[in-house]
């Protein structure tokens, strides 16, 4: 045997030689759920250690953030059910408390990457990421409504939009609508192969989000498709978004890998509400050793071809490496 693959495992220091991935806190991206309102923090019971922040805890939030290295969040706001209706007028008014969030956020810390959700449903009275009308959802107007929505949101001071509604043709029409208003630097991270997964549960009872009625999946994939997935990407890229994401993460590592060897622009990879969640409920289970398996899980959406994953471990992962 001269072939003998454990002289490169036998001690530490070599085994740290030739690993081949690093999972690093640059890497990641840090989901925030914003409330209206003055001192609120509330933990979203389905995803324990995530909490709804009004905008003065938040901004406490991202300075403990900060200062553990982490650079980057994308936020989501929980809207009262009073301000929602059929169109999400709400989520490009001017006195909208998500838009005035972003503002604050870019002005006390401009160094850091802020990204938006450009979606109806957490405005939708109907609780979906497009227009409806008679049961179905409307692709051409819905473009209209994200179209204001992005304006709105680059006017706030967001440094990436992402739309993550699953329309077609919306990644080329906010882009115009970006450029025609003077926005030509806002970037756009696409949720290019978002799936109509039961792996957002948590996340909708964070924003009270999930639709009234049906299911998302006339617009969001078919998680038994893969080369689709090449489709989405071709025109997302095409209609010219920054980054392209595969969500979930765990579950489609193989859709991460074939989007990062066919594509030439960096793979963002949303680890998402459910996916965190049942890693967190069997780690509290006392079934798996979280400081081990939660690292583990990072390392392997970064091993498929992330570059960037957005997870809800970002913190504690943050943590243990400036420990
Ligand atoms: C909706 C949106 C969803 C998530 C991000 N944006 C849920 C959905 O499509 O219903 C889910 C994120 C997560 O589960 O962590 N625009």
């Amino acid at each position: 045997m001269n072939i003998r693959p454990r002289r490169n495992r036998k001690s530490e220091a070599i085994r740290r030689m030739v690993q081949e991935n690093h999972v690093t806190v640059n890497d990641l991206v840090y989901p925030l759920f914003l409330v209206d309102g003055k001192n609120i923090k509330e933990e979203v019971s389905s995803l324990p250690g995530n909490y709804r922040f009004s905008l003065d805890n938040l901004l406490k939030e991202i300075e403990n953030c900060i200062s553990i290295g982490l650079k980057s969040f994308i936020l989501f706001p929980s809207i009262p059910e009073e301000l929602k209706d059929k169109t999400a007028t709400y989520s490009y008014s001017p006195d909208n408390f998500y838009l005035k969030a972003a503002r604050e956020i870019k002005k006390l810390f401009p160094e850091v990457c802020l990204i938006s959700d450009v979606a109806m449903d957490p405005y939708s009275s109907d609780g979906h990421d497009g227009y409806v009308e008679g049961g179905e959802i409307i692709n051409d107007i819905t473009l209209e409504i994200l179209a204001k929505m992005a304006v709105a949101q680059a006017q706030a001071g967001f440094d990436f939009l992402g739309p993550s509604d699953m329309m077609d043709g919306r990644v080329g029409f906010i882009r115009n609508a970006l450029d025609e208003n003077g926005f030509k630097n806002t970037s756009i991270m696409s949720y290019t192969a978002k799936y109509a997964s039961a792996f957002y549960g948590p996340f909708r009872d964070a924003l009270d989000s999930a639709p009234k009625d049906g299911d998302k999946k006339t617009y969001q994939m078919n998680p038994a498709n893969s080369d689709e997935a090449l489709l989405e990407a071709e025109l997302d890229v095409t209609e010219g978004a920054d980054v392209i994401m595969v969500k979930p993460a765990l579950n489609y590592l193989d859709i991460i890998f074939r989007l990062k060897t066919n594509f030439e622009i960096p793979i963002a990879a949303y680890h998402v509400s459910g996916e965190c969640a049942m890693l967190m409920a069997a780690c509290q289970n006392g079934w798996l050793d979280y400081k081990i398996a939660m690292p583990e899980a990072l390392m392997s959406i970064k091993r498929a071809g992330a570059d960037i994953i957005i997870t809800y471990f970002a913190k504690d992962f943050a943590q243990m490496q400036s420990k």
